[in-house]
């Protein structure tokens, strides 16, 4: 086998993919805010904990520091405008609720409010906050959860993997795709032990990790019914709200197809929470690159 070489990188960040959260915090003159965390993660199952990691010069630290509670607001497709927005805008200076035309709700136990268009929402009671260096961590309680019940299917199950939801990774937004096996699939009794071997072990397999060698081997054409998963053009067409996820100008925009970009649209049209009401006019949204720095 092909000997892999590696090179060292400074000592940093580098888990990927992450999810973008919008923090949705309360703020005592009605002026709420909203900041993008991507250093957040589930930190324990029982009791529910999270945390976030929040640089003490963010806007958002002193109101999350103050009302000792936030609001995680999962990220969608069509939230991704907002997501950025709202890690790239502070709230010092604009109302990001009102510029990007997003709901409040009143959060049922927190003063934080829920950002309605948000498909999952999770109530949080700070517990303790870690000062660490750059960033503090809030670590949090989860007192209460909201979903969108056009989620939850007909036999009650939580079909989150078809919000459309987005990742970070590097420096970029993802959109989640190809599902690829489920939890404990590795040892279900329905893969067959020669399938799994020549699927996932890289002795009986040389060109596996090599791209050129075995072009198809990742690629969407080829193995899309390996494990029975049907081809998943309707998979965001499943719920009984069928419209919701799809536009009628815009069938194939949740279903694969050879045009790969679908997945990773960055025009206007397609951020329906990225614009001021009174900017619909516009021919382009204004836009607010990223700048390179640390998180
Ligand atoms: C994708 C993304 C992830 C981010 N993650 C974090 C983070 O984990 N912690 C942090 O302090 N800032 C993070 N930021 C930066 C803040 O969201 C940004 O500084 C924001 O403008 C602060 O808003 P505020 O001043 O209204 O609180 C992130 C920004 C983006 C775009």
């Amino acid at each position: 086998m092909k000997e892999i070489q590696k090179q060292n990188f400074k000592p940093g960040n580098m888990i990927y993919p992450l999810p973008p959260v919008m923090i949705s915090v309360s703020d005592e003159l009605e002026k709420d805010n909203i900041i993008t965390i991507a250093w957040a993660g589930t930190i324990c199952t029982n009791p529910p904990m999270v945390s976030i990691s929040v640089r003490p010069s963010r806007y958002s630290y002193q109101l999350i520091k103050k009302s000792k509670d936030f609001v995680i607001n999962l990220t969608t497709e069509e939230l991704v405008f907002a997501t950025d927005y709202c890690g790239v805008k502070s709230g010092r200076d604009v109302d990001k609720f009102k510029e990007l035309n997003l709901t409040k709700k009143k959060a049922d136990i927190v003063k934080a409010p829920l950002i309605v268009e948000s498909p999952v929402n999770i109530e949080c009671k700070v517990t303790k906050c870690l000062e660490l260096g750059s960033h503090n961590m809030f670590i949090a309680e989860v007192v209460a959860v909201h979903v969108n019940t056009d989620l939850i299917d007909k036999n009650g199950k939580f079909q989150l993997n078809q919000s459309g939801l987005v990742a970070y990774s590097h420096g970029e937004y993802f959109l989640l795709g190809k599902s690829l096996g489920k939890f404990g699939f590795s040892v279900a009794k329905d893969l067959k032990q020669n399938e799994k071997k020549d699927k996932y072990s890289k002795s009986e397999d040389k060109g596996k990790y090599s791209k050129s060698n075995d072009k198809g081997k990742y690629g969407k054409s080829n193995d899309k019914d390996k494990y029975g998963k049907p081809d998943d053009k309707d998979k965001y067409r499943k719920l009984d709200d069928k419209g919701k996820y799809s536009k009628s100008d815009d069938k194939d925009k949740y279903s694969k197809s050879d045009d790969k970009d679908k997945h990773y649209r960055n025009k206007e049209k397609d951020f329906k929470y990225g614009r001021k009401k009174e900017n619909e006019n516009e021919k382009k949204p204004p836009k607010y690159p990223m700048k390179k720095r640390g998180r």
